[in-house]
Order: C-alpha cells, then sequence, then structure tokens
C-alpha cells in the first residue's frame, strides 16, 4: 500500500491505474477506521482491481459547535487496518491543499440536504458533497463505495452524481453492526460505559418496530410514536428526531408503502448517534434492510 499526501501525486497515480486497464473502487473515510470502513474496502476489493482509500477529516462538514477539533485520529492505526486489506492507495491529503486560502466553491444538493439530519447540522452536508466530489475529481473511480448507516448521505452523494452526470458508479453497502446491536461509528469511542449500553436501544427500537410492522401495522405515525417512546424510556437518550419518510425524496409518508427509511438521531449525552431501517411494502411480505 502506498501512502500519498498531496493531490498531483494521487492524480497521476489514479491515472496510470485507469489506463493500465485497471477497474478504480475508491472508499471515502475521514479514518479512525472500524469493521464498517473495512467492509467498504472488502465490497470494493471484490468488484475492482486497484482500491483507493482516502482519510480526511473534512473540516467543511462540521458545524462550529461540533467535534471537529477532538474528532477521533489514528493515522498509523488506521494505514495498519488497511495494510492486509489489499488497498493500493491510502490517499491522506492535508486539509491546507483541499482548502488553500481563497477557496470558495461549494456543490449543494438542494431539498434532500436540508431534510432530516440537516435540520440539526445546517451546512452539514454542503460540506460532505463538496469533499466527496473533489475527492472523485481527483481519484475518478469506476466505483466509489459508501454505507447505508449514513443513508441520507449516500442518497444525497446518488443524487450529486446523476446532477451532474459523473462517471463513478456508486455502491452503497450494508450497516455493519456490534453483537448487541449498535452500528459501528467512529463516534462510539466518545461514548462512556453507560451510554454505551443505553445505546444499544436505538437497534432494539428499530427491531421492535420491525415486529409491529411484520405483524401488519402501516401507521407510520403510531410507529414513529412507539420508535420515540422506546428510545425515550432510556433515560440517558435525548431524541433529536425519529422520522419515517419516502426512502428517495425524504417527504413525510403517511402509512407505509413502497420504500420507506426509518431514520433516528439520539444523544447520548455529548454524542449524536445514528441509525437506519428501510422497508419494502409490496405485494407479498415486506422486506428490511437493517
Ligand atoms: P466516515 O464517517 O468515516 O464514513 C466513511 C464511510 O463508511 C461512509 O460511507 C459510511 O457510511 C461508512 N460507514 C460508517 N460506519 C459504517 C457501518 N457501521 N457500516 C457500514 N458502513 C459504515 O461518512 C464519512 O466518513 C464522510 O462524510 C465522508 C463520506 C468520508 C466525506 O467526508
Amino acid at each position: 500500500m502506498e501512502t500519498i499526501h498531496t493531490i498531483d501525486w494521487m492524480k497521476q497515480a489514479a491515472r496510470q491505474a485507469r489506463d493500465a486497464g485497471e477497474v478504480l473502487g475508491f472508499v471515502p473515510t475521514m479514518g479512525a477506521l472500524h469493521e464498517g470502513h473495512l467492509s467498504l474496502v472488502r465490497a470494493a476489493r471484490e468488484r475492482c482491481s486497484r482500491v483507493v482509500v482516502s482519510l480526511f477529516v473534512n473540516p467543511k462538514q462540521f458545524g462550529p459547535k461540533e467535534d471537529f477539533a477532538r474528532y477521533p485520529r489514528d493515522f498509523d492505526g488506521d494505514r495498519a487496518k488497511l495494510e492486509p486489506e489489499g488497498v493500493a492507495y491510502l490517499f491522506a491529503p492535508r486539509a491546507e491543499e483541499m482548502y488553500p486560502a481563497g477557496f470558495r466553491t461549494y456543490v449543494t444538493v438542494e431539498g434532500l440536504s436540508e431534510r432530516l439530519c440537516g435540520k440539526s447540522r445546517p451546512g452539514h452536508f454542503r460540506g460532505v458533497t463538496t469533499v466527496v466530489l473533489k475527492l472523485l475529481e481527483i481519484v475518478r473511480p469506476h466505483f466509489a463505495f459508501f454505507g447505508r448507516k449514513d443513508a441520507q448521505q449516500a442518497r444525497i452523494i446518488r443524487q450529486m452524481a446523476g446532477d451532474l452526470n459523473l462517471d463513478t458508479e456508486m455502491v452503497v453497502c450494508p450497516i455493519v453492526r456490534e453483537a448487541d446491536g449498535l452500528a459501528l461509528s467512529s463516534r462510539n469511542a466518545y461514548l462512556h460505559a453507560d451510554e454505551r449500553r443505553a445505546a444499544t436501544v436505538l437497534y432494539r427500537s428499530l427491531s421492535r418496530a420491525r415486529k409491529l410492522i411484520e405483524q401488519g401495522e402501516r401507521s407510520v405515525s403510531l410507529l414513529a410514536g412507539e420508535i420515540r417512546k422506546w428510545i425515550e424510556a432510556e433515560r440517558r437518550a435525548m431524541v433529536d428526531y425519529v422520522e419515517i419518510v419516502d426512502a428517495d425524496t425524504f417527504e413525510p409518508k403517511l402509512d407505509l408503502r413502497g420504500r420507506c427509511l426509518v431514520a433516528l438521531a439520539v444523544l447520548f449525552g455529548n454524542t449524536r448517534l445514528i441509525d437506519n431501517m428501510i422497508i419494502e411494502i409490496g405485494e407479498g411480505q415486506p422486506f428490511f434492510e437493517l
């Protein structure tokens, strides 16, 4: 694995691989890597002959009161985790090169970016789409891999790729969870032991909702209300939002029909965690991605 720190060098290495007929896969990350990230790397390895992983804690996607300064950073640990995974290039640009003085161009996916997490994190998705477009322009991969853990982010990036006619095919991979159901996240490292225990309420609530749906419940307000109640019963949990929306448009739904996204954001102390479940309701049994 070659570590690359400059944009020019990364562009050149990626161009050479592409010109040699390699299929380029790209996995953007902010580091503090865990099995969720590694599942994307493995999916990329399966489909692509050369995999590029980027590691960049993107200042533009953090609000002024958010955790940019204390976001976990472990470059050597991350490199050691990637080494056995068959990654060709680790791209770790410096913030001053990604955003030199005078930088003033942003990409926004309107309509989708203001909903769900966009309400409590204004500007967040603008920062995400801006950095992802920059990274895609630098690497120009055939495929890029994202986790459904960040379902809104994946949907927004897919929209950007379509709207801007990007040549990269976006692949969305399943959520990787701990044995007790908690979705892996770099931010789980912030949780105190009691908060960590409490955080299992997210997966437990989504699973209980799934049972109700399997038993025939279709009312969105009832299901969202129940999920909120179950989470609020955990005294360390503070709900930011519980929403059940159209998985494609994020428009509110009255009853479950078609493809729906159940999305949660909940605070445990200062740590904000997200989780979600996709439900597809057609003719037969409902289909779940959890
Ligand atoms: P980061 O939070 O590091 O996540 C990088 C990728 O890993 C994202 O696509 C995310 O959805 C995926 N991921 C995280 N936890 C996962 C889990 N438990 N299971 C499956 N996939 C998981 O998301 C970002 O970074 C940034 O916004 C980024 C896209 C890199 C732009 O800065």
